[in-house]
């Protein structure tokens, strides 16, 4: 062997222990297939604090001209706000489907989690995927909710909750409902919150809190309220900044 030839071996041989493991982790496998339409199966509009992980991973599937799953197809993910993911890119399974884990960024608000695939032209096919981040006020607000309000405002029974809203003569509303609750100023909440439904000439049946919350509490659960609601609620503020 002659000189030359001994040194270039010399990286080899050290890659064989060192070098097959970490490219197996960053090498990315080429999409087998593309589909025409990428849509969310599951993990949308999850409320979670700012910083973490979203409780449920987040499912995307790519689709073909019929509405059928594609296989091989790849998929990415963009972080949005400091959104990271694990993975950020795959390939669809057998169903046609990828699954990620979602680590919301440190800013409270609306998330649009942008995933993508592209189709056989490699034209790119966009989807968003929307997620809330509640900041300290929003978490203190989702605590009370909690505690105090969701047996009657989420129709829903679990596990640990027996719903009381099939007991109720008037229906209230679950918190995400934004076409009700986005109508109602931050005044008339705090005033139902605080005072009870005849606050507002509403029913009794919604109880007053003044007494058991402080004031703190309550703009936290209104700020919780803003925070989940869907369609999302716009400050008016913000309505007069865009006329
Ligand atoms: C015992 C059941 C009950 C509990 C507990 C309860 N509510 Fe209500 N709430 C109602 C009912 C019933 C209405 C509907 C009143 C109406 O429309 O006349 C209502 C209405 C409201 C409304 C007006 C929007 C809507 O849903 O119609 C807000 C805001 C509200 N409640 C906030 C809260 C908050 C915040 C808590 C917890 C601190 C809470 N409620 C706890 C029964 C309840």
């Amino acid at each position: 062997m002659n000189r030359a030839a001994y040194l270039s071996a010399i990286p080899l041989v050290l890659c064989l222990a060192g070098c097959a493991k970490k490219q197996a982790s960053t090498a990315q496998p080429a999409p087998a297939a593309y589909g025409t339409a990428i849509v969310v199966s599951s993990g949308d509009k999850q409320v979670a604090p700012t910083g973490a992980l979203l409780s449920d991973p987040v499912v995307v599937q790519v689709n073909d001209a019929s509405g059928n799953g594609v296989t091989g197809a790849p998929v990415w993910f963009d972080s949005e706000k400091g959104t990271a993911f694990d993975p950020a890119y795959a390939l669809t399974d057998s169903s046609g489907q990828v699954t990620t884990n979602a680590n919301l960024g440190g800013m409270s608000g609306n998330y649009k989690l942008k995933a993508h695939t592209q189709d056989a032209a490699g034209k790119r096919i966009d989807l968003a995927i929307d997620e809330v981040a509640l900041g300290y006020e929003g978490q203190l607000g989702r605590t009370l909710n909690e505690q105090y309000c969701v047996r009657c405002h989420n129709p829903e029974s679990t596990a640990v909750r027996v719903s009381n809203y099939d007991n109720l003569t008037t229906k209230p509303h679950p918190f995400t409902e934004g076409e009700t609750l986005n109508k109602m100023s931050s005044d008339d909440l705090i005033a139902i919150i605080s005072h009870g439904g005849p606050g507002l000439n509403k029913a009794s049946e919604m109880p007053p809190f003044g007494y058991t919350l402080n004031k703190k509490e309550v703009q936290a659960l209104v700020a919780y309220i803003r925070a989940v609601a869907d369609p999302p609620y716009q400050h008016p503020g913000v309505l007069y900044a865009k006329q």
